[in-house]
């Protein structure tokens, strides 16, 4: 599977791709400018020289060509560019990881985007997509950080069940991910908005938590 990331140069899509490329999946790294993806593909593997075959770089439209792609951009640029690039998204799969916020005097907010979160924004620019709303919560460091596993549930939410399988899967092959099925892609206003209490608690413990959630009785804990 070709895994594209429209907006892939910066700290999230970066330590994304080299993460998805060191569990064997293909990445193309996507910008506006294909000099600045090929840059940063080779910051990437110079640090981590096992990637090498699996992640190259790209402007937005190549990245726009994988099977699965996620948009990493911030969430305002978000849905202008998958409108860019929605003749190419048509009928796949589109990760939306954006998160809506502002920081205001030190402190985390969450903004209300049009249609009430960046995914379903994102759908309605791009409605033959099929946009799930996932990884909004692991933080970039941790991610891009290819040595240690990431201790840590991811929430996914779509309308379309099949995609929330495929994401689920991609999500189970990083090491200590755990993916959850958490409804319809109207949840991702909640999903979204949490990232600020997440970030909140980020600065009030000088830490950088991850989710878990307790409770589960099945070891099956997305759409089978
Ligand atoms: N950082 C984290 O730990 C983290 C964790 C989970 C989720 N997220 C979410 O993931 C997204 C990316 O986070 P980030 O920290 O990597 O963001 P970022 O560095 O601010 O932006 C990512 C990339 O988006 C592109 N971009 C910037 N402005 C743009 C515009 N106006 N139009 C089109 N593309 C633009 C840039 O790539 P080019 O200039 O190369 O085109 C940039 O490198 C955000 O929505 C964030 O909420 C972040």
């Amino acid at each position: 599977m070709r895994i594209g990331i429209l907006g892939g140069t910066g700290p999230a899509g970066s330590a994304l791709g080299s993460r998805l490329a060191s569990v064997g999946y293909d990445v193309v790294i996507g910008s506006r400018s294909a000099e600045r993806a090929a840059a940063v593909c080779s910051e990437l593997v110079a640090r981590y020289p096992e990637i090498v075959t699996r992640l190259s770089g790209g402007d937005n439209a190549a990245a726009a060509e994988g099977d699965v792609v996620v948009v990493a951009t911030p969430w305002d640029s978000a849905a202008t560019t998958v409108r860019e690039n929605s003749e190419a998204l048509q009928g796949k799969v589109l990760v939306s990881m954006a998160n809506a916020l502002v920081r205001v005097t030190g402190e985390f907010q969450p903004l209300l985007p049009p249609r009430g979160s960046v995914a379903a924004h994102i759908q309605a620019a791009a409605p033959r997509s099929r946009v799930v709303a996932a990884l909004h919560h692991l933080p970039a460091k941790e991610l891009g950080h290819l040595g240690a596993p990431i201790d840590s549930d991811v929430l996914i939410c779509s309308d379309d069940r099949e995609s929330v399988r495929i994401v689920s899967e991609i999500v189970e092959r990083i090491p200590g991910c755990r993916p959850l099925d958490a409804g319809q892609l109207s949840n991702a206003t909640a999903i979204e908005a949490f990232t600020a209490v997440l970030l909140q608690l980020n600065v009030r413990y000088k830490t950088r938590v991850a989710l878990k959630l307790s409770g589960f009785h099945s070891p099956r804990t997305h759409a089978e």
